[in-house]
């Protein structure tokens, strides 16, 4: 394994071994065992949009796992602008041993790759958040045993987060439901692909307009922000159109009585998700956020521990 930057660049048994490395080593962690896997590592951190959950649960990772992680602001590196991409691909590439790196455009997570000589990891573009869409599955995995055959309805803007857990959830043999404004629909290609998965899996992908629809029957009701980062100039004109798509206790009404709500992260609490929900038995919105720590455990440990990681 070389980079981390899609879920549709693993195979099923690719990332079935990285989810359940993912859950082996929160067991560990929660007994109080730390296996030094990543000793003498460095993972520089690049970041040119603000974060909480991945820059923290990454320097965590690499703390837990006896590495050490750097981070670098947008101002102090200038991806792209004070320097090229490609020479501070070739530069980091001297100094540490892997790169996560958060940008505004899903080129330039594959231009760092491009020219890196170490493993890239994406820590969120503009088109995708695949290590999102790896502590997602962990949580729904974690909640039914399995995501095979698993309803999982996105309600909202059909963006990053969308798109990353499209894909997982249809490599595992999952159901995916989107309900989305016109406008807003998930690109052609990556709904195109992910039919290919479900195909392959035994799962699905069903697009709707009307929030019920795509609500009905859900095991796992899932929402973001309406508006990305990057996108906050036309915040006032989606903050118009997005009303109908709140997660709220009606909608709630629609899933399975069992069914669980999660969110990436950060909440707009009031829009796209009432405190209510937020807040109430169905959320699993912290076990989510914890579950980042563990599934960049898992995949930095595939990325950079030579050994077997199964093996104490
Ligand atoms: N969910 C998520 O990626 O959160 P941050 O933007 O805080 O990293
Ligand atoms: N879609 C959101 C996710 C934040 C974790 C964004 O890109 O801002």
């Amino acid at each position: 394994m070389k980079h981390f930057i899609d879920i549709a660049d693993f195979s099923v048994v690719e990332l079935e071994n990285m989810l359940d490395l993912g859950m082996k080593l929160k067991a560990e962690q929660k007994s109080g065992v730390f296996r030094p896997l990543l000793k003498n590592k460095v993972l520089a951190m690049l970041f040119q949009k603000p974060s909480l959950r991945t820059r923290v649960s990454f320097d965590m990772a690499m703390r837990t796992l006896g590495g050490d992680a750097l981070y670098l602001s947008p101002q102090e590196v200038g991806l792209g602008t004070r320097e090229s991409i490609a020479d501070v691909s070739r530069v980091l590439s001297g100094y540490v041993q892997a790169i996560m790196a958060r940008v505004f455009d899903h080129e330039h997570i594959l231009e760092l790759a491009q020219w890196s000589t170490v493993p890239v990891i994406n820590g969120l573009s503009d088109y995708n958040h695949p290590c999102q869409a790896m502590a997602d599955a962990i949580t729904i995995i974690e909640e039914f045993g399995e995501l095979k055959g698993k309803t999982v309805s996105y309600i909202g803007d059909g963006n990053n987060v969308a798109i990353s857990l499209m894909k997982i959830v249809t490599k595992l043999g999952g159901h995916y439901k989107i309900a989305n404004p016109e406008g807003y629909d998930m690109p052609d290609e990556a709904v195109k692909q992910s039919l290919g998965f479900a195909a392959d899996s035994g799962g699905s992908v069903s697009l709707f307009r009307k929030p019920e629809d795509a609500a009905e029957g859900a095991d796992v009701l899932y929402t973001d922000t309406w508006t990305s980062m990057g996108q906050e100039e036309e915040s006032s004109e989606r903050e118009k159109v997005f009303p109908p798509y709140q997660i709220n206790e009606k909608l709630i009404g629609y899933a399975k009585p069992s069914a669980i709500v999660l969110h990436c992260l950060p909440a707009y609490r009031g829009l796209e998700i009432t405190d209510e929900v937020a807040d109430g038995p169905h959320s699993r919105l912290f076990p989510q956020a914890e579950n980042r720590l563990h599934a960049q455990k898992a995949i930095l440990v595939k990325l950079l521990y030579e050994g077997d990681p199964d093996v104490n």
